[in-house]
């Protein structure tokens, strides 16, 4: 192993993976584990060089203060106790929070500033390669960033021992699956199956108008389709997921409660037993791209805008119809092809269309037609939790306008949506 590992043990803190962020941000690789991480799993862990014991609000659970064990402070390496048992807390003052992080890290702990994704990689690898043997592993390939970064590890790690599972919902954007084929089968050389699965996603959600029902469809289906290619294939005893931190987070720790439970996390048909391979488990998202760009992904998948895992779906309102997927996906492609031109690509946190199920009367050769409208919305979030929208140059609003009235079929009218969050949502549905 080539990194350094500064432990933090979870002992209640909310701010464990600030203090990760700040450990790392000093070059040190950081892990959080559970404060009663047992002396296998210990002694499992390559290069610790300190333990922190970061205590917090939550640390009495169930009304006993929770602690470490003996083999934690036994181990042999610098134990920091920021809270408790005589330990100073930790400065308010972000400089001194530094220097006295880097006086335990570099100072007590002797650690090495190697953290950096070369050195990640080759340690993932070796890591992978250490877990499947010359055993197979099965990835569904969205095309994400999350599950595309992991595909890439994984064929510089395992190459043919690894078969991707791309599904072709319909519901992606223009290009996207394009996208996958050519990048993971043509030029990284990958076992992908690629699944048309369009008609028989739309025939489910034909009718459905229920934003929560449609979902559930996409989900639900997304799971049978995967499951029957897995069914075909023989051998498979691992699964490649593209979990990250922050999914782990959200789904809760033993001292923190679940935010929300995650689609990546779970949600596995049980019978079909495998074990999972997360090699980006412990990265932040920013540290993800890093990781893809290491692999040699492509920057427009890399540093792709947050894309919803029922896609288009939730972007065609009410009961999706082919004619009103197609003009959200068109306008779409013009909305990020202007977006690009423009500058604004990166800079935007999250720009799409919507189409409504609304008709409204226009001119068309001279006529009057009725046709839909396209709303665009181009908004600005850190979380995603509250949101601003993005002040687009009104002659690119006109320019965006002009194109999608005169190169997408059966839209008369765009709209530009206004409303921050809240008091409206970033999607429509
Ligand atoms: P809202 O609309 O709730 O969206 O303001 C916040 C962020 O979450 C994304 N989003 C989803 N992502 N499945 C996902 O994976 C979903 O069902 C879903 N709904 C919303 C949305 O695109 C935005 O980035």
């Amino acid at each position: 192993m080539k990194q350094d590992m500064i432990l933090i043990l979870d002992l209640g803190s909310e701010h464990n993976p600030q203090l990760a962020r700040e450990i790392r941000a000093l070059g040190v690789y950081s892990e959080i584990h559970p404060h009663d991480i047992s002396q296998a799993e210990l002694a499992a862990l390559p290069n610790v060089k300190g333990i922190i014991l970061n205590g917090g609000p939550n640390r009495v659970v169930d009304g006993v203060e929770i602690d470490a064990g003996a083999h934690v402070y036994g181990a042999g390496v610098p134990v920091l106790t920021p809270d408790h048992r005589g330990g100073a807390p930790w400065p308010e003052d972000g400089e001194q929070r530094k220097k006295a992080l880097s006086d335990f890290v570099f100072g007590q702990c002797r650690a090495q500033a190697n953290w950096n994704m070369d050195n990640f990689i080759a340690d993932q690898i070796e890591l992978i390669r250490r877990q499947v043997g010359d055993g197979k592993v099965l990835l569904a390939l969205s095309g994400g960033v999350d599950s595309s970064v992991v595909a890439a590890l994984l064929i510089r790690a395992i190459g043919k021992q690894l078969t991707c599972v791309h599904v072709n919902h319909g519901l992606l954007r223009k290009g996207e699956p394009e996208q996958v084929v050519q990048v993971f089968r043509h030029e990284m050389d990958a076992n992908l199956i690629y699944v048309d699965a369009v008609d028989r996603f739309l025939d489910k959600l034909a009718g459905v108008s229920d934003p929560e029902q449609k979902r559930k469809i996409i989900g639900g289906e997304f799971i049978r389709v995967f499951e029957e290619e897995a069914r075909k294939l023989e051998g498979i005893s691992f699964l490649g997921q593209g979990t990250i931190y922050p999914d782990i987070i959200e789904s809760g720790t033993k001292t923190v409660k679940a935010v929300k439970s995650h689609h990546n996390v779970g949600g596995l048909p049980e019978d079909l037993d495998f074990q999972l391979v997360e090699p980006l488990k412990m990265l932040f998202k920013d540290e993800v791209r890093a990781c893809g760009k290491a692999l040699g992904l492509p920057d427009s998948m890399v540093y792709r805008q947050p894309f919803p895992g029922p896609g288009l779906g939730v972007r065609c309102l009410g009961a999706i119809t082919r004619d009103r997927l197609e003009a959200v996906r068109e306008s779409d492609a013009i909305l990020r092809e202007e977006f690009a031109r423009h500058g604004l690509e990166g800079k935007v946190w999250q720009y799409f269309t919507i189409i409504p199920d609304v008709k409204s009367v226009g001119v068309r050769d001279g006529k009057r037609a009725d046709e839909w409208p396209v709303i665009l919305r181009a908004v600005n979030t850190v979380d995603a939790m509250t949101a601003t929208v993005e002040n687009v140059p009104f002659d690119l609003l006109q320019h965006i306008t002009h194109r999608i009235t005169h190169e997408v079929k059966g839209v008369n009218r765009v709209l530009y949506d206004l409303t921050p969050k809240p008091t409206g949502t970033i999607e429509w549905e």
